[in-house]
């Protein structure tokens, strides 16, 4: 009796760790959360209820592959936070239909370049391209326009969300894509410990701070202190949005992966970029095309992959452009032995081998998982 009681009396005094001044700022860049949501100007779609529920519908689709066997769905999962559990995905015979990771699409919309080289520079460029890519959806724009045409409840869902047909297959098809947008904007990660955490620390409710565990505490002074996470994995999403090199091999069946190298020849090359006829607001009056206007592509591309947002990554193992590492454990074992030999010589350098004790690994752990729900 005795015991239950005092066991009461201790029970768990919270704790707040001495975040210093430059902590507090730093703490204060990763959010707030959720973001204010902002609209694309070369997507006149994107905040149309009507178009979003037309792209809803598409997204389950299957009639949108030229087989009719796959729809976005099949591999970007709803309930697996939108991507599919796999290392890259494997449809229909079990082939892989991609050499890279299905990204989870939540939180898209927040995103600067899409695809893991950066081949995108908007929501709905990248939901064209695997419409026309020969191993996922596998249409041509001719026989996407066609099969739009010829289904009368696709035409005339079509014709309800968007206005008339048009005449031109392109045109039809980046209706298409920017209905999938609309949809896939409003997919917006929920708050989590981490930013209850912080804004109570930030608004001085000492109390209220003091429920984020310690060792979350310890790993987000880690994540943005000695071990240089927060430089690249930066802001309210946990990425700058650009891209880098951390020492992951780029080997795939047959040859590389030249990530970032690649995906801006390909982004420079496209129709559907914002720099394209197909901007609605006219690349001049998007003032997110200035800086697909002045990518310029380096050697130090090659082998470059976008850095990843860090928010509900419990849900979306494995992890990496390949989907070669398992856990975040192991993501953490990565960083804490990495290879220097395997970083580029002219890249930036920021990373290092941490070194990490097994309660450093478990502390950036438990900060990493305190970003997912
Ligand atoms: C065969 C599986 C598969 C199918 C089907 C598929 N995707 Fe994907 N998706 C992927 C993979 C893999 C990537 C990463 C591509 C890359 O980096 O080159 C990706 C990337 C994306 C991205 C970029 C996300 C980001 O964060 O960069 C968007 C958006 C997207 N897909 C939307 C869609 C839509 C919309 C559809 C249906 C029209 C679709 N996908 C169908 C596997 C698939
Ligand atoms: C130099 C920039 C840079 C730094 C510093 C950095 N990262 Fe990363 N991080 C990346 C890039 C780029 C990737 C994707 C690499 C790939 O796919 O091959 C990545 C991937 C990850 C992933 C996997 C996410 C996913 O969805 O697959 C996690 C988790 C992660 N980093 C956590 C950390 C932690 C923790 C630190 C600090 C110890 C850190 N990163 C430091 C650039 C960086």
């Amino acid at each position: 009796m005795a015991l239950a009681l005092a066991s009461v009396a201790t029970h768990a005094s919270p704790t707040l760790l001495d975040f210093t001044a430059e902590e507090r700022a730093q703490l204060a860049s990763h959010g707030p959360w959720p973001p204010v949501t902002q609209g694309d100007p070369a997507n006149a779609r994107q905040q149309q209820a009507a178009a979003r529920a037309f792209g809803r519908q598409l997204f389950f689709d299957r009639r949108l592959s030229a087989d009719e066997r796959a729809s976005c769905a099949s591999c970007h999962v709803p309930a697996m936070a939108f991507q599919d559990g796999q290392a890259v995905p494997r449809l229909r015979d079990g082939q892989p239909a991609s050499v890279r990771n299905t990204p989870s699409l939540i939180d898209a919309a927040q995103r600067r370049w899409l695809g893991w080289g950066g081949e995108h520079d908007s929501l709905w460029a990248a939901s064209l391209a695997p419409l026309l890519a020969p191993a996922e959806m596998g249409h041509s724009l001719a026989s996407l326009a066609a099969r739009v045409r010829g289904t009368p409840a696709l035409a005339q869902a079509y014709q309800r969300a968007l206005g008339p047909l048009p005449a031109d297959d392109a045109a039809l098809a980046v209706g298409l894509a920017k209905a999938l947008a609309a949809y896939q904007a409003g997919l917006v990660s929920p708050r989590t410990a981490f930013d209850d955490f912080r804004d109570a620390l930030l608004r001085g409710d000492r109390a209220a701070a003091a429920h984020y565990p310690l060792p979350a505490q310890r790993g987000l002074r880690l994540f943005m202190g000695e071990g240089r996470c927060s430089v690249c994995h930066a802001g309210p999403a946990f990425t700058n949005g650009e891209f880098a090199d951390i020492g992951r091999p780029f080997f795939v069946p047959g040859g590389v992966d030249p990530g970032r190298h690649a995906g801006l020849q390909r982004l420079l090359a496209s129709p559907h970029n914002r720099l394209g006829a197909y901007n609605d607001a006219g690349a001049a009056a998007d003032p997110r095309a200035v800086a697909t206007r002045h990518l310029v592509r380096e050697h130090r591309h090659f082998g470059e992959f976008r850095v990843p947002g860090l928010r509900g990554l419990r849900a979306t193992a494995p992890y990496m452009h390949d989907g070669s590492v398992p856990s975040l454990a192991a993501v953490v074992q990565h960083y804490s032995d990495l290879n220097e030999d395997r970083l580029h010589a002219d890249g930036e350098r920021i990373l290092r081998p941490l070194k990490l004790s097994p309660q450093q690994q478990d502390d950036l752990l438990a900060f990493l998982h305190s970003l997912s729900n």
